[in-house]
């Protein structure tokens, strides 16, 4: 009897500590789908080395000198976002109500370091836009 109750009560408390919760991402795994979270976690890297002496590791920038690129909705525009990066850019840009007329120098990036910073700097720091592939980068840098 006793050794009942303390297989009862083994078996609740095993229960209760499990964690049933549903996990779909983890139990389907479409091999098709972009991995957005690894292209981030590269795109960071690329960050870190070549932009954050700049727009500064957490995105907010320099007041009046380099644009913060967190919670801007600049960056929703992939096309744009693109061609800075690729291109560089010069003359006055308005982000969030402050005007910066200055430069960006274009950096020598691949296609895949590209879509990697924009998938890190488009989906961090209160962004949200989404994905980019290096097969979306010839019509996003058309003019
Ligand atoms: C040497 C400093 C410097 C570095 C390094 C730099 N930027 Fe910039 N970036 C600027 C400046 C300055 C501007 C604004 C240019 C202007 O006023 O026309 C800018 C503008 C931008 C914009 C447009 C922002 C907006 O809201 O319109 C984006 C996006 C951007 N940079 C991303 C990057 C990324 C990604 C990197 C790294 C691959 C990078 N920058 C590296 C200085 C820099």
């Amino acid at each position: 009897m006793k050794s009942t109750i303390y297989y009862v009560l083994f078996v609740s408390l095993s229960l209760a500590s499990t964690d049933f919760r549903w996990t779909p991402s983890e139990t389907y795994v479409n091999t098709q789908e972009f991995d957005l979270k690894a292209s981030m976690e590269k795109g960071k890297g690329v960050y870190q080395t070549l932009c954050a002496s700049c727009h500064m590791a957490e995105g907010t920038g320099v007041n009046r000198v380099f644009p913060p690129l967190e919670s801007s909705e600049n960056l929703k525009d992939a096309s744009y976002v693109a061609k800075t990066i690729k291109n560089g850019m010069s003359g006055p840009i308005k982000v969030k109500g402050v005007t910066y007329n200055s430069s960006m120098l274009a950096m020598n990036l691949s296609d895949q370091q590209i879509s990697d910073v924009m998938n890190y700097i488009r989906n961090s720091w209160g962004n949200s836009y989404g994905p980019v592939q290096t097969k979306d980068l010839p019509e996003l840098l058309k003019d």
